[in-house]
């Protein structure tokens, strides 16, 4: 791939053409916010709007994660008016949210809370009625408190395109929309492998490893190398 010429934050950058505005940024060590995207995985939804940019002469702020880059784009990343639509996203996303973070498991290694610490966001200014989805656990593995759901569609990539399970998708329309599972049950009576990827990348609280649960928080846990004994390749 060729190299280019473009602006990030008036910084001078030499970028390979056609990757993201947020991979550019990121090798020229600037941060860019995001919810949704798993770079490592090519899953750019473009979904979430947390990443968004704003790109001279392009009316609509652009969405970082999938917007290619070409010679002479000036970007900004953090200006005012990016800073203040990035701000309303994630109210929007609060304003449906259990904010229980003081008992959540996920508190500690959540997007959703680091963004709204990064953010200086305490509470939505937009009032919504909360979300008050059945929590499915009664399997022995996996808690779904999809109350917390951000609906970001990682779960789903991991699910369908990585593990070829097939067992979770984004159902219903508009506000009421939510992940499903397989024939409309719950995870203890689909084929689901319990697998756990879709746990392991979640951003937010609303899949959690039951094992884990009441356990510690996650900076308590310590990392270890082991062999997985219940894949879901099954091999
Ligand atoms: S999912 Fe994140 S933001 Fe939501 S309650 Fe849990 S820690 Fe807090
Ligand atoms: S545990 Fe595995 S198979 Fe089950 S829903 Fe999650 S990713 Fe799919
Ligand atoms: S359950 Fe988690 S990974 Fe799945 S869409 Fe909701 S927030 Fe994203
Ligand atoms: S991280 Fe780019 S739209 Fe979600």
């Amino acid at each position: 791939m060729s190299l280019i010429n473009i602006t990030i934050d008036n910084i001078k950058v030499r970028a390979e053409e056609g990757i993201t505005i947020l991979d550019a940024a990121k090798k020229a060590g600037i941060k860019i916010p995001t919810l949704c995207v798993m770079p490592e995985l090519g899953f750019t939804p473009g979904s979430c709007r947390i990443c968004v940019v704003e790109v001279v002469d392009v009316p609509a702020l652009v969405a970082s994660c999938a917007y290619p880059v070409r010679e002479g784009l000036e970007i900004h990343t953090n200006n005012k008016r990016v800073a203040r639509a990035r701000k309303m996203t994630l109210e929007f996303l609060l304003a449906n949210h259990p904010l229980d973070c003081m008992t959540c498991e996920k508190s500690g290694s959540c997007i959703l809370e680091d963004l709204a610490y990064d953010l200086g966001i305490k509470k939505s200014r937009f009032e919504q009625n909360k979300k008050e989805l059945t929590v499915d656990n009664n399997n022995p593995f996996i808690v779904r408190e999809l109350d917390k759901c951000v609906l970001c569609g990682r779960c789903v990539e991991i699910c369908n395109e990585i593990q070829q399970s097939n067992i979770i998708d984004f159902g219903y329309r508009g506000t009421k929309t939510e992940i499903i599972v397989e024939g409309g049950t719950d995870l203890r009576n689909s084929n689901c492998v319990f697998c756990g990827q879709c746990v392991a990348v979640c951003p937010v609280g609303a899949l959690i490893d039951k094992e884990a649960q009441g356990k510690g928080r996650t900076w308590e846990f310590k990392k270890v190398k082991t062999t997985c004994n219940y894949c879901g390749c099954g091999c």
